[in-house]
């Protein structure tokens, strides 16, 4: 069966992920299946977060939430950037109010222990929940939540230079020190870090898409923490590697990218890795950015969560400003950075009807 996208579509997500100029423009959140849903900290309970994302019935349910609540134009799947090294071999535990934990890689030695024969078998439930979440938006399956044809489904990883960060710092930071002094002091390591997660980040979003995503995205978080030089060694050329694979093997997916905190390296970015859409962070001026990005490239973006959490007139106000400052352009209207975990759910519901519906 051919799950790839037929272009034209009538999914307005799709559409804009196409180029298109649409108004309002089509709507969806990062991080939207997440802790703020009431009917999402319910199945919390029932399993822990690895088991959640590696059960195709309990994935499926949970990237079906928001849309059946507030009927997004985009459905992301229920996953994680860090399935990939967990994938590999790499421990990886998420443990409450501390984030993630994996056992971190600083040697040689613990670089050869990844292994990258696993990553199929590992991930062949994420590609099965994939699979249903197709037919379920196609209309192909009985139990659709949305019309068929309305809702675009997307795949993502993490970007190579994001996923190395928590591989070898072995957790958060705030600075992510040790892999960025790796980068400059073990230089050949880094390298060959970074050359093993382009090739496995390709493999496993082409598997995402033979699976069934429409379109898909790479979360490069902490791209930003980079100096030239190194964004465009690590960012922007792995970036670039993945997406020509890709369109190779599947001309017609579309992709997003999401340099965060990327500034000034952002119009490069978008020039030279050959993403359809570029996804913006909250710091960024849609208004000052869009002229400097090159004309057939989509913007995604770039609403403050904090403004989704205040909700009430400053929240309209600061929509209205993304909404408007993307008219005319291929936008994609998202928020900078992810939902966060104590949005009232009425405001999101608010928000989606505002970009919607206000004149
Ligand atoms: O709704 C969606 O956006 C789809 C699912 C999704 C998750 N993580 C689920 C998740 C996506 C796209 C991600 C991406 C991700 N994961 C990123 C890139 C985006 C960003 O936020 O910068 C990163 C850096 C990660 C790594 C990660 N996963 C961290 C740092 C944490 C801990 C912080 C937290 O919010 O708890 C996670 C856990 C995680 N990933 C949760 C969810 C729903 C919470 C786990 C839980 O419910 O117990």
């Amino acid at each position: 069966m051919n799950n790839e996208p037929q272009i034209p579509s009538t999914k307005r997500l799709l559409r804009t992920l196409n180029g298109e100029a649409l108004w309002p423009p089509p709507v969806w959140l990062m991080r939207q299946a997440g802790r703020f849903l009431p009917e999402f900290r319910a199945e919390r309970a029932k399993a822990d977060f690895l088991t959640r994302c590696m059960t195709p019935d309990i994935a499926t349910e949970l990237t079906l939430q928001p849309i059946r609540r507030f009927g997004m134009d985009g459905a992301i799947l229920f996953s994680d950037i860090l399935i990939l090294p967990w994938a590999m071999g790499q421990s990886l535990e998420f443990v409450e109010s501390k984030g993630p934990l994996l056992s971190p890689i600083r040697s040689e030695a613990d670089f050869k222990r990844l292994d990258r024969q696993r990553i199929a078998d590992v991930t062949a439930p994420v590609l099965e929940t994939l699979g249903r979440l197709n037919k379920i938006f196609n209309g192909t399956d009985t139990v659709g939540v949305a019309k068929p044809g309305s809702t675009t489904l997307l795949g993502f990883t993490g970007a190579p230079f994001t996923v190395a960060c928590y591989m070898v710092e072995g957790k958060g930071s705030r600075d992510f020190a040790t892999v960025r002094k790796m980068a400059f002091s073990e230089t050949a390591l880094f390298d060959r870090l970074i050359a093993l997660l382009t090739e496995t980040t390709t493999e496993y979003l082409s598997a995402q898409i033979t699976a069934g995503a429409e379109a898909v995205m790479l979360f490069d978080s902490w791209a930003g923490l980079l100096p030239p030089s190194e964004f465009r060694r690590y960012v922007i050329e792995p970036t670039r590697q993945i997406v020509a694979s890709l369109k190779a093997r599947h001309p017609r997916v579309r992709i997003v990218g999401f340099p965060r905190l990327g500034g000034i390296m952002v119009p490069e970015y978008a020039e030279k890795t050959g993403v359809d859409v570029v996804a913006l962070d909250t710091g960024t001026d849609l208004k000052k950015i869009l002229p400097l990005l090159p004309p057939s490239v989509g913007v995604q973006g770039n609403l403050d969560p904090i403004a989704v959490l205040a909700g009430g007139e400053a929240m309209k106000r600061e929509a209205l400003y993304v909404r408007e400052a993307g008219k005319g352009r291929a936008h994609v209207f998202n928020l900078g950075h992810g939902v966060l975990p104590q949005t009232p759910v009425e405001h999101v519901q608010e928000l989606i009807r505002t970009i919607r519906e206000e004149p």
